[in-house]
């Protein structure tokens, strides 16, 4: 028997994302005999709880039926003498405390679970959502309490991008092919760019967003992530401590960061604009953003890996909130063929090869090659080869597979603690840079601010958001 306490039971992260995951890892028969308890500030009882979870989720009555059996509630704060009165619940193989709470409060919750004794009993793992800390210092101070109480092989920090299906795919298809894996090199790619753009804006969220801003919710943490997907070496084996190690080993050959961080790094917030035909507001006019607030909304940065296998390849990150359409890409941008053939044709032109893992919908993978135009003239078409694999996301969420890797005790897609501090390192001078100063606007709806492109090296550009074929 193991037990799943979700603290901030009845909070939104857990009626949004843990418990519909939840409850469709029941419908795969994958819950096993784990007991869940909601625990929290709310006052409910194991009926109410029941029922506010299940207005929550969307489950078919036999569904409901088994997953019902295994909630109950109870009410407490985090002093150690509440979280003690948990211990009732306690089984004696894993017990999972999952801080489904404001990360202010990670600190005093992961203190109290171990003070109350609970953390003493069966094989105790402890479950923790980004953002880490603001910057590498509170980052540090929040790991020190947490160590203090906890191993570090007892804490899962989530990043919900490595839970996603075609996160997970990236990897399979770079090193499950000896077809991609030889080209991924200095030799054969001329830069790379990671794209997350989102057309959402901060949507009601301006108490966690207002004052973290795009570079802390988005780039130190998922688009880092998939940076070292992206970069790192083949490991010898799959297992998470070398995957985490081969992780780290990108970071720690990140050129140490330029002091001239507007070279490097750029940002913007967004003004008023159209968003499928929609007018939206700007960032500073959304409800709760305070007067004078300095957040970007947008956010992009140029790394450099210096090791054998990347030295003199870019690597562009940027992600932003209401641009133009949605893209999540990672995109690897060929050098031109070496001599050129057809100087003396129109096809003296051709444009460099790309190949991109699409990471939302149309999820898949594009490459996109010159092929002959049919005819008589010699000519040029760009074409795409794309591999679907569509359908294969909707039937599993990023949450379903981490919480199975959690109960499983699965550290793969889990963030170590150097990886933390080794993306706060490299961000840490933008965050001072950056410090109360003031964004460029971009309009909503737009590709994000002209500033992005200062960040270019010499015959490098943005591919347009609009690049991405539907
Ligand atoms: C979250 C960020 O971690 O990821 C949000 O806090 C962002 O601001 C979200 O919108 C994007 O995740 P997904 O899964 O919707 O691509």
């Amino acid at each position: 028997m193991s037990t799943l306490v979700i603290f901030g039971g009845a909070g939104d992260l857990a009626g949004r994302l843990l418990f519909p995951a939840l409850v469709r890892l029941e419908g795969r028969g994958l819950l096993g005999d784990i007991r869940i308890v909601g625990y929290g500030l709310e006052d409910y009882d194991d009926a109410q709880f029941a029922e506010h979870v299940k207005s929550k989720v969307d489950a078919e009555p036999h569904i409901w039926t088994g997953f019902s059996r295994r909630l109950s509630y109870r009410v407490g704060g985090l002093g150690v003498e509440a979280v003690s009165s948990l211990m009732a619940d306690m089984s004696d193989d894993h017990n999972v405390f999952y801080l489904a709470l404001p990360p202010g409060l990670f600190p005093v919750a992961a203190t109290a679970i171990s003070e109350s004794g609970l953390a003493a009993l069966g094989r105790p793992r402890l479950v923790v959502e980004k953002p880490f800390g603001t910057d590498r210092s509170t980052a540090a101070d929040l790991n020190r309490t947490l160590h203090e109480h906890w191993s570090e092989q007892q804490i899962f920090r989530i990043d919900h991008f490595l839970g996603k299906e075609t996160v997970q795919n990236l990897s399979v298809m770079r090193f499950a092919n000896r077809v991609l894996e030889p080209l991924l090199c200095a030799a054969h790619v001329d830069h790379v760019q990671i794209t997350v753009a989102e057309t959402l804006g901060v949507e009601g969220r301006y108490r966690y967003y207002d004052g973290i801003g795009a570079l802390r919710d988005m780039i130190q943490n998922h688009l880092m992530q998939l940076f070292c997907l992206a970069a790192m070496e083949p490991p010898p084996v799959w297992e998470p401590e070398v995957l985490r190690d081969h992780k780290v080993e990108v970071l720690r050959s990140v050129r140490s960061p330029d002091a001239a961080v507007d070279t490097w790094a750029a940002r913007g917030r967004y003004g008023p604009g159209t968003i499928d035909g929609r007018p939206v507001t700007g960032y500073l006019e959304e409800p709760g953003i305070e007067t004078g607030s300095t957040t970007e909304t947008f956010a992009a940065v140029r790394l450099h890996v210096d090791n054998w296998r990347w030295q003199g390849v870019p690597f562009y990150l940027r992600s932003g909130k209401r641009l133009a359409t949605p893209v999540s890409e990672i995109a690897y941008r060929f050098r031109e063929a070496p001599t050129q053939l057809f100087h003396h044709t129109p096809l003296a032109d051709v444009q460099p090869n790309w190949l991109v893992f699409r990471l939302n919908p149309p999820e898949g993978i594009d490459l996109h090659l010159q092929t002959k135009t049919p005819g008589l003239e010699m000519s040029a078409t760009a074409s795409r080869l794309h591999a679907d694999y569509g359908s294969i996301t909707e039937t599993t969420t990023a949450y379903e597979q981490l919480l199975l890797d959690v109960i499983d005790g699965d550290h793969t897609p889990f963030l170590r603690v150097d990886e933390v501090d080794e993306a706060w390192r490299l961000l840490d001078p933008v965050l001072d840079s950056w410090d109360s100063t003031t964004p460029p606007t971009y309009a909503s709806g737009s590709d994000g601010p002209a500033d992005q492109h200062s960040i270019m090296l010499d015959g490098q550009t943005w591919r347009p958001l609009s690049s991405t074929p539907a």
